[in-house]
């Protein structure tokens, strides 16, 4: 019998007692298990926590503001960084998406390294690792490998900290439920999964700013009609892309000569096979019509309708 409210209570007095009076670092992703350990931890040790959220310009629109307003009024001692002149200085013209990949896993430590050391020392280094984590990893499946940047590994000698991973033994629903319980917004807390690399691997090939700004328009209007329609809870992820492709269109008396977008849900269980998700005509005709003339930049919407296998979930 899963006892939420025990198992919480269980959660702080561990980390108490690991603790001690040590002082805590955790990188905050804005996903729900970053998130709730932050709250977690802020009940079990209070400004002994530092929570670091990193800002590296490839997020959605508003995602920033909407983790301080969830963190910040439960107190958690939250430091969020703009780093994005970093992240999207070190990607111009890079392509490939694993050098894509790799550039932002890099600059992650950076950045990272960085906070650590200004609001230092620490003696641990708190992550959200669930037990399904702890598996695959033992397994060594490439998906552990994937998420290998979340980890923050590579940071350097005189960096390394003592694992403090209160969820190693929990798994996603769990937390889910222990969020609940700690006051996190379900907005954060029901999430669609969201990857470290963020929307560099929707905004195909080289990465522009005004290329970003058009991604996180067309995104914003996609996941936001979803929630209005009632369809977000049932995909497992939903995602725009912006293509490289131009194509002809028209808009009144005028030629356009503008991008195409794709838009893409799934549902899956793992996320290691997906299916497409059948969502209904009239609704991604609503989707079309509001991104076609809310962002001038996009002249065509198509929705993607391929499952993994062949295709992955994300584009790159
Ligand atoms: P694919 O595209 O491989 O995605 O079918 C499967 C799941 O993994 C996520 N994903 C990533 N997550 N860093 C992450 O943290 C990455 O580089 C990355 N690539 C894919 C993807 O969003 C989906 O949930």
């Amino acid at each position: 019998d899963w006892n939420a409210e025990h198992i919480v209570d269980e959660l702080i007095e561990g980390v108490r007692a690991q603790v001690g009076d040590g002082r805590v670092l955790l990188a905050i992703s804005g996903g729900v298990d970053s998130s709730t350990l932050g709250l977690l931890l802020s009940r079990a040790i209070g400004d002994r926590l530092t929570a670091v959220f990193i800002d590296h310009g490839l997020l959605r629109l508003g995602e920033r503001e909407q983790v301080e307003a969830a963190l910040r009024p439960l107190g958690v001692n939250l430091v969020t960084v703009d780093a994005s002149e970093e992240f999207l200085g070190a990607l111009e013209g890079v392509s490939d998406p694993e050098e894509k990949r790799k550039i932002i896993g890099r600059e992650f430590i950076r950045a990272f390294e960085r906070e650590a050391r200004k609001y230092g020392p620490f003696d641990f280094l708190a992550q959200g690792t669930l037990y399904p984590d702890v598996i695959e990893s033992a397994g060594g499946e490439g998906a552990a490998n994937i998420k290998s940047h979340h980890n923050v590994g590579g940071l350097p000698e005189d960096l390394q900290f003592k694992l403090v991973e209160p969820f190693r033994t929990l798994f996603k629903d769990e937390v889910r439920e222990i969020a609940r319980l700690l006051g996190l917004p379900d907005a954060i807390r029901m999430r669609h999964p969201f990857p470290g690399p963020g929307l560099a691997i929707r905004c195909l090939g080289a990465i522009t700013r005004e290329k970003l700004d058009i991604l996180k328009r067309v995104d914003d209007i996609f996941i936001s009609g979803l929630r209005e329609f009632g369809l977000y809870d049932g995909c497992s992820q939903a995602l725009a892309v912006l293509t490289p492709i131009q194509s002809v269109g028209v808009m009144g008396d005028e030629r356009t000569y503008s991008y195409t977008t794709a838009l893409r849900a799934v549902t899956t269980d793992d996320f290691m096979t997906a299916e497409w998700a059948r969502l209904p005509y009239d609704f991604l005709a609503t989707m079309s019509n509001r991104i076609v003339n809310q962002v001038h930049e996009i002249n065509r919407v198509v929705y993607d309708i391929t499952g993994k296998p062949p295709a992955t979930i994300e584009w790159e």
